[in-house]
C-alpha cells in the first residue's frame, strides 16, 4: 500500500482524546484529520448498504453511514520500526445512533490463520483500545466444526484495552451518545474473514438500545450458541495493555512486546489465562 496522496489535513476538529498523535476528530463530518508527520495508508467508509446483511433488521432501508476505517496510522518516524515488527495500527470511528433499534457497529469478522499449535490452527489475535466514547465489543469463539463455544459482550470506556484471543470473531458496537473512536493493533499479515458472520446475518447477539443502556438479543440464525457473558476489560500490563499508557505509545517504543500478535502459537498458555 502507498500513502494516500490527498490525505485529510489537520485543519478542523479537535485532538482525539487519549491518542499521542496529532489527529483531530471533526464532529460535524465524523472524520479524522491527520496532522503533519502522520501517515495514514488507507481510508474507507462503510454505510448501511454494506451493513444490511449483518443487521437484525435485514430490510433496513435508510441510507446512512456506519463507520470509517483509517488503516496503517503512525508517525513517519515510527513507520519503519512498526513495519519491521509486522505491526499495523488503525483508527476507526463508529457513528452514534441506531438502525432498527440496534446500536451502530462494525460488521464483525474473524482473522486468518497464523500457524498451528499442537496440530490445531491458530488465528491472529488483536488488541483494541477505546479512545473516545463507549463501546461494547461482542466476541464469539468458533470451534473447529463451526460451533460457537463462547460469547462475550465486553463493555469498554476511554483508555480500556481488550485483547481479542485467537479464534474469536469480533464486532464493535457504539453504545454511547457520541461517535466512538477506537484503535486496533494487529499483525500486518492478518487478513479478515467474514463468511460465518455474513451467512448468519451478524454475530451471535445483537446489541439493542434500551433505556439507560443496552440489551442483548440473541441472533436466531445461530442454532446452539451459549448465552453471552457480559463483562468488563481486564488490564494486562505485561502484554502491553496497561490502562494508563496509550497503545500507540507502547507499540512505538516496545514493538517487541507484541510478538504474540505475530506468533500466537508460542503464547497459547498466555491466551488461556485471559478472561
Ligand atoms: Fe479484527
Amino acid at each position: 500500500m502507498s500513502e494516500i496522496p490527498n490525505r485529510e489535513k489537520n485543519e478542523c476538529g479537535v485532538q482525539v482524546k487519549n491518542l499521542p498523535l496529532p489527529v483531530n476528530f471533526d464532529a460535524d463530518s465524523c472524520r479524522l484529520f491527520f496532522g503533519p508527520g502522520v501517515v495514514c495508508k488507507e481510508t474507507s467508509g462503510i454505510s448501511s448498504a454494506q451493513m444490511r446483511g449483518v443487521l437484525r433488521v435485514h430490510d433496513y432501508n435508510r441510507e446512512e453511514p456506519f463507520y470509517r476505517f483509517y488503516a496503517g496510522v503512525c508517525l513517519q518516524e515510527d513507520e519503519a520500526q512498526l513495519k519491521k515488527h509486522h505491526l499495523r495500527y488503525d483508527l476507526i470511528v463508529v457513528y452514534a445512533g441506531t438502525a432498527g433499534g440496534e446500536y451502530k457497529k462494525t460488521s464483525g469478522h474473524y482473522h486468518s490463520i497464523s500457524a498451528a499449535a499442537n496440530g490445531m490452527p491458530v488465528s491472529y489475535p488483536e488488541i483494541y483500545e477505546v479512545l473516545q466514547g463507549h463501546a461494547v465489543f461482542v466476541l464469539q469463539s468458533c470451534g473447529t466444526d463451526g460451533e460457537i463455544t463462547d460469547v462475550a459482550a465486553v463493555q469498554a470506556a476511554p483508555g480500556d484495552k481488550l485483547i481479542i484471543p485467537p479464534g474469536y470473531g469480533h464486532a464493535t458496537v457504539n453504545v454511547g451518545r457520541e461517535p466512538l473512536v477506537f484503535a486496533d493493533l494487529v499483525s500486518d499479515l492478518c487478513k479478515n474473514t467474514y463468511g460465518q458472520i455474513a451467512q448468519n446475518h451478524g454475530m451471535c447477539c445483537y446489541v439493542l438500545k434500551e433505556e439507560g443502556g443496552f440489551a442483548l438479543a440473541p441472533n436466531p440464525n445461530y442454532a446452539q450458541a451459549p448465552q453471552a457473558r457480559v463483562c468488563c476489560v481486564q488490564e494486562y500490563p505485561r502484554l502491553g495493555t496497561a490502562r494508563s499508557i496509550p497503545l500507540y505509545q507502547t507499540a512505538a517504543r516496545h514493538p517487541e512486546w507484541f510478538d504474540y500478535l505475530n506468533h500466537p502459537e508460542k503464547y497459547m498458555d498466555v491466551f488461556m489465562r485471559l478472561s
